[in-house]
C-alpha cells in the first residue's frame, strides 16, 4: 500500500481531498492543484461551494483568478463526502472553536470524520490540520479508522500536520511556511512527508501526532502570552506617562534575546484568543493548571474595557460623556490589512461604546459592511472616510491600523483621536494613546 501511494504522489497521480475550504483549506487546495494534483474540495457550506464552482472567491486575498485557474486545471469543489472515496489523501481543515463555556468544540472535526468514515479505504493518507489539543488524532481519528477495519500504517496512513497560515502576510505564501508533521507510525510519517513535500518547501517531522498537536499550541500560546505581557506593559507605561510603543521599538534594536510583541485593544482572530484554551482544557485532565495561559487570557480579554476607560477619560477631559458622543471607529477587522472579523476586539469596543450610549459609525477599507449589527444601536454599513466626516466626530478611535487609512487626513481633521495601535509616533494635542 505504502509504495503504491508513494508512487502516485511522486507521479502527481494522487488525488487530494481538502475538507473545509476556509482560510486554511482553500489556499492549501489551490496550492496542491497548482502543484499538478487533482484536488477535490469538500465543504458543508453549499453557498461557498457554489461560489467556488463559479470561480468566485469569498476570501479577498485568494483572488478569483487563482480559483478559475484551479478549476481549469483539476479543482473540484463539492458538498459530497462520497467524493472522498476517490481521494488518495484527505486533509481535514475544519474549524476548532470554543463552546459558550470556553471548552474545545470538536463538533466540526467529529462531523467531518464521521462523514468521511464510510469512504475511507486502504491506500489512503488522512491528515488532520485543525488546531487542537494533544491526543485528538489518536482519540478521534484512529477509532473511526479502526471501525472501518483498516490497519494504520499498513492499509491507511494517519498524520497530524498543523496549518500555520498568517492571514495578510504576503511574505509567506502557503508553500514557504515550513510544515510540522507527526504520524501514527514511521510509514505514516514517510507518506505524509512525501505528500506535503510535493507542495511545501520544507516539512519538519516530529516523533508523534501528539507532539505535532502540541507544537502548534506552543506557537499560539507563545503569542498569546507575549501579547499579554505587552498589554500589561502598556497599562504600566500609561500610568507612568511613558509611550509603550517607543519603549518596544527601542528594545527591539537589541540584536539578540528580545522579540517585539505589540500591545493593542485586545486579541482577535480565529487562533490566538481560542487555541490556548484547548491546552488549558486538556491539561486539567492531567491535573495541571495552565497559569501563564490563564493570566495572559485575563489581561488580553480586559483590554477592550481598558480602552473604553481611556475613551471615557479623553471625552471627559473635554467636558463630554460617552453618551451621545459621535464616535467613529476606524478598522473593524481583527488585525491590519485583512478583512477577517473573527473575535475582533473592534467589535467588542463597538458593543461597549454602544452600551454606554455613544453614536457610532465605523470605517474600514477592507470591510465595507458587517453582516449583522454588533448592537441594536450600531450600523451595519461602514462609511467613507472624508475630512468632513472626521470633523463632525467627537472622537475617532483607531481600533485597527490598516495601512490603507490616510493618517495625515485623520490627524488633520479630527478634534480627538484615541490611538490603540501606536500608529502616531509623535505626540500631538489631539492624540491620546490607549
Ligand atoms: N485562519 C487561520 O489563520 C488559521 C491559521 C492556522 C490554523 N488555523 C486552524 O485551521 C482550522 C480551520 O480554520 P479556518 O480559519 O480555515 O476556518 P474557516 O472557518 O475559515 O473555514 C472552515 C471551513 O470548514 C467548513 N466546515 C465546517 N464544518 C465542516 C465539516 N464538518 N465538513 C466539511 N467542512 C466543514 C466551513 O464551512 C468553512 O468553509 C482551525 O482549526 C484553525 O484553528 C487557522
Amino acid at each position: 500500500m505504502k509504495h503504491a501511494l508513494l508512487g502516485k504522489i511522486r507521479d502527481r497521480k494522487a488525488v487530494v481531498a481538502v475538507v473545509g475550504l476556509g482560510y486554511v483549506g482553500l489556499p492549501l487546495a489551490l496550492r496542491f492543484s497548482e502543484c499538478g494534483f487533482r484536488v477535490i474540495g469538500i465543504d458543508t457550506d453549499a453557498q461557498r461551494v457554489a461560489q467556488l464552482a463559479k470561480g468566485a472567491t469569498y476570501i479577498a486575498r485568494y483572488g478569483s483568478e487563482r480559483i478559475k485557474n484551479a478549476l481549469h486545471g483539476s479543482f473540484e469543489p463539492t458538498t459530497s463526502f462520497a467524493a472522498a472515496a476517490r481521494a488518495d489523501a484527505i486533509l481535514i481543515c475544519v474549524p476548532t472553536p470554543l463552546t459558550a463555556q470556553r471548552e474545545p468544540d470538536l463538533s466540526h472535526v467529529r462531523g467531518a470524520a464521521d462523514a468521511l468514515a464510510p469512504y475511507l479505504r486502504a491506500g489512503q493518507l488522512i491528515s488532520l490540520e485543525s488546531t487542537t489539543y494533544p491526543g485528538t488524532t489518536e482519540e478521534e481519528l484512529l477509532p473511526r479508522v479502526a471501525r472501518r477495519g483498516l490497519k494504520v500504517g499498513k492499509d491507511i496512513f494517519v498524520c497530524f500536520s498543523p496549518e500555520r497560515e498568517d492571514p495578510g502576510n504576503a511574505r509567506f505564501p502557503t508553500h514557504a511556511i515550513p510544515k510540522i508533521l507527526g504520524g501514527t507510525t514511521p510509514d505514516c510519517v514517510e507518506v505524509g512527508m512525501a505528500l506535503y513535500g510535493a507542495a511545501i518547501d520544507k516539512v519538519v517531522a516530529v516523533s508523534s501526532t501528539r507532539t505535532a498537536e502540541m507544537v502548534k499550541l506552543l506557537e499560539n500560546v507563545h503569542r498569546a502570552v507575549n501579547i499579554g505581557l505587552a498589554n500589561e506593559m502598556k497599562i504600566i507605561c500609561d500610568r507612568m506617562g511613558i509611550d509603550v510603543h517607543e519603549v518596544i521599538r527601542a528594545a527591539a534594536t537589541k540584536p539578540f534575546g528580545f522579540v517585539p510583541y505589540w500591545p493593542g485593544p485586545g486579541l482577535g482572530g480565529h487562533c490566538i484568543p481560542i487555541d490556548p484554551f484547548y491546552l488549558t482544557w486538556k491539561a486539567r485532565a492531567y491535573g495541571v493548571h495552565t497559569r501563564f495561559i490563564e493570566l495572559a487570557g485575563e489581561i488580553n480579554a480586559a483590554m477592550p474595557v481598558w480602552v473604553l476607560g481611556k475613551v471615557a477619560d479623553a471625552l471627559n477631559a473635554r467636558g463630554k460623556s460617552v453618551r451621545d458622543s459621535r464616535i467613529l471607529v476606524l478598522g473593524v477587522a481583527y488585525k491590519k490589512n485583512v478583512d477577517d472579523l473573527r473575535e475582533s476586539p473592534a467589535l467588542e469596543l463597538m458593543r461597549l461604546l454602544a452600551d454606554k450610549g455613544a453614536k457610532l459609525a465605523f470605517s474600514d477599507p477592507h470591510v465595507p459592511a458587517l453582516r449583522w449589527a454588533v448592537h441594536d444601536e450600531t450600523p451595519k454599513d461602514g462609511v467613507k472616510l472624508t475630512a468632513d466626516l472626521l470633523a463632525g466626530q467627537d472622537l475617532v478611535l483607531i481600533a485597527t491600523d490598516h495601512d490603507a487609512f490616510d493618517y495625515e487626513l485623520i490627524l488633520k481633521n479630527s478634534s480627538l483621536i484615541v490611538d490603540t495601535r501606536g500608529r502616531y509616533l509623535e505626540p500631538a494635542a489631539n492624540v491620546v494613546k490607549a
